[in-house]
Formats: C-alpha cells, sequence, structure tokens
C-alpha cells in the first residue's frame, strides 16, 4: 500500500511536498503525481510535513492521516510580545493547593507534551502519573534518606548548603522534595531512544509550558531524580520501566502562589563565530 495518499482533485504538483521532505524521499514524476521513491518506505520517519507542508490539503499518509492532523489557525497565533511574557513568567512552583487534578486535565497536557520533537521524530517517551499522596510522600522520604548519606561527606555538604537546609526543613515537618505536590508526572525512555535524556527533557519542558495556560504549575525534581539515579530501588518505587534508562521527575498541581513580575537573569554569553 502507498505511504502517501494524494487528493488528485486538490493535488497542483507544486512539488512542494517533495521540497520539504527531510529524508528527500518524494518525487514527482513527470506528468504524476507525489510518491514515496521506489524502496524508500522504510526511510520514512513519519513526521508528518509533507501533510503539513501542502497549501492545497492534498496530501495524507498512512501513518499521518490528514484528518487527524488539524489546521493551524491565523486567529491563534500569538505576537512575540505574548510569547516573550509567557515563556518569561513561567515559575517553578513550591507551594500547591491541595486540591487534586482530575485525569482529564492531565491527559490533556500530556497531549500537547507528547507532540515535543524527538529525535529521528522516534517518540519513545511513555509517562508515569503518581497521584496518591502517601505513595508520593514515601518516595520523598526515601529522596530525604539518600540526601541524608550523601550530605554525610563534608566536602558535599559545603558544596551544598542547601542540602543541610532542606534536611532541616524535612525534619521540621516540611517536604522540601516533592513540595507536597498532589502530582508526580515521569517520563521515561527506553534505552533504545537515540537521544533519550533529551526527549525525556524536551517532552517535559513542554509539559511545564503548556501548564500554566491549564492554571497548572510546575517544578523540575531534581533530588528526586538524583535519588532515581543512585538508588535502583527507589526507581523502583516509583515504578519506571526496568528498561527506561531515561527518566526524569516533575512536580504539578494547582499553585498556591501568584507572581507579579518577571525576575531579571544573567546576560547571556553569545559568541558570533
Ligand atoms: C533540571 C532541574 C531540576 C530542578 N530541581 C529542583 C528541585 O529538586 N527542587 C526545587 O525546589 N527546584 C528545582 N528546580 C527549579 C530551579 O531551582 C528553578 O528552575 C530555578 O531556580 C529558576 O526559577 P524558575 O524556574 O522559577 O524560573 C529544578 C530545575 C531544573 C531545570
Amino acid at each position: 500500500m502507498a505511504l502517501l495518499i494524494v487528493d488528485k482533485n486538490k493535488c497542483r504538483r507544486d512539488g512542494i511536498c517533495a521540497g520539504k521532505c527531510p529524508g528527500l524521499i518524494i518525487q514527482l514524476p513527470e506528468g504524476g503525481f507525489p510518491e514515496i521513491k521506489p524502496g524508500m518506505d522504510a526511510a520514512c520517519i513519519e513526521c508528518g510535513h509533507c501533510v503539513a507542508v501542502c497549501p492545497h490539503a492534498a496530501l495524507s499518509h498512512q501513518k499521518i492521516r490528514i484528518e487527524n492532523s488539524p489546521e493551524i489557525l491565523e486567529e491563534l497565533k500569538i505576537s512575540m510580545r505574548q510569547a516573550e511574557q509567557f515563556l518569561r513568567s513561567r515559575r517553578s512552583i513550591r507551594v500547591y493547593q491541595q486540591k487534586p487534578v482530575d485525569r482529564n486535565t492531565i491527559k490533556r497536557l500530556i497531549e500537547v507534551a507528547r507532540c515535543a520533537p524527538t529525535a529521528g521524530n522516534r517518540q519513545l517517551v511513555e509517562w508515569l502519573v503518581l497521584t496518591d499522596a502517601s505513595k508520593i510522600k514515601k518516595i520523598a522520604g526515601l529522596t530525604v534518606d539518600w540526601v541524608r548519606q550523601i550530605a554525610k561527606d563534608p566536602q558535599v555538604a559545603a558544596a551544598s548548603p542547601y542540602l543541610t537546609m532542606m534536611l532541616a526543613e524535612w525534619d521540621a515537618g516540611f517536604d522540601t522534595v516533592l513540595r507536597n505536590a498532589p502530582v508526580i508526572v515521569v517520563a521515561s525512555a527506553p534505552a533504545e531512544a537515540m537521544n533519550g535524556l533529551g526527549d525525556v527533557t524536551l517532552a517535559l519542558s513542554y509539559l511545564d509550558l503548556m501548564a500554566p495556560a491549564m492554571g497548572l504549575g510546575t517544578c523540575w525534581a531534581g533530588l528526586l531524580h538524583g535519588a532515581m539515579l543512585n538508588v535502583p530501588s527507589i526507581r523502583e518505587v516509583v515504578g519506571i520501566p526496568a528498561n527506561h534508562p531515561h527518566h526524569y521527575p516533575i512536580m504539578l498541581g494547582y499553585s498556591e502562589a501568584k507572581y507579579y513580575r518577571v525576575p531579571e537573569r544573567k546576560a547571556p554569553k553569545i559568541v558570533f563565530a
């Protein structure tokens, strides 16, 4: 079965799809319609650029159907100022309302996050959503146990005063690891992912950026990630598939805080060469 499905009434044979195919595997035969070059089906990475770039909606693909590829709406495009404020005003949220996030909301968020780019368009990132408060507390406690171990090294303690502080706060009853977040989302990828941690990080960045648009807040859970990397049993308690060496957890919930300003950041070091 041909990979490309061409609507011959709509196709203008302008060659746009062939010119924009990243693998250059589409040809436009003399007097014919676009098609995958003979023997090149396996080289298609199913990125859907051919479907997305056709201005005449003339092209579909066996795996990327035009009916599942919504039109880009001009009226939904955001201005540069809107984009800049949106990106710069995202904050890490460390105080959450004790209010659950409903499953459909989490699913909608992940639906967007799964559209982040992946190396070779492999799309191997998987999602684990933890909402059981007692399990989240247990995982935070196991992370604290690991932090206590590494903080025994005077060099580590001296280099990271934050660790001493977070242990003291934990002992005083504050969850300084997972911040009592009602949800922990863990994105993970199997060993065969070409750029596993990169793909996971990009997917979570999409989730991180989409969350505020849905009234939600996030915070990357770096301490838990450190514990998961160093203590395999914590990975098991979290529930990461055994063949997923790439993973990162992020906290999610409704923010208790509202922010009014965009804080200053270091000036970027840029080299034009
Ligand atoms: C990879 C990564 C891991 C992080 N881990 C933690 C963490 O374990 N606990 C925490 O409170 N914040 C964590 N953060 C949040 C950073 O401290 C935060 O991004 C930084 O202070 C800038 O603040 P902003 O995100 O509000 O702009 C992490 C951020 C990143 C990118």
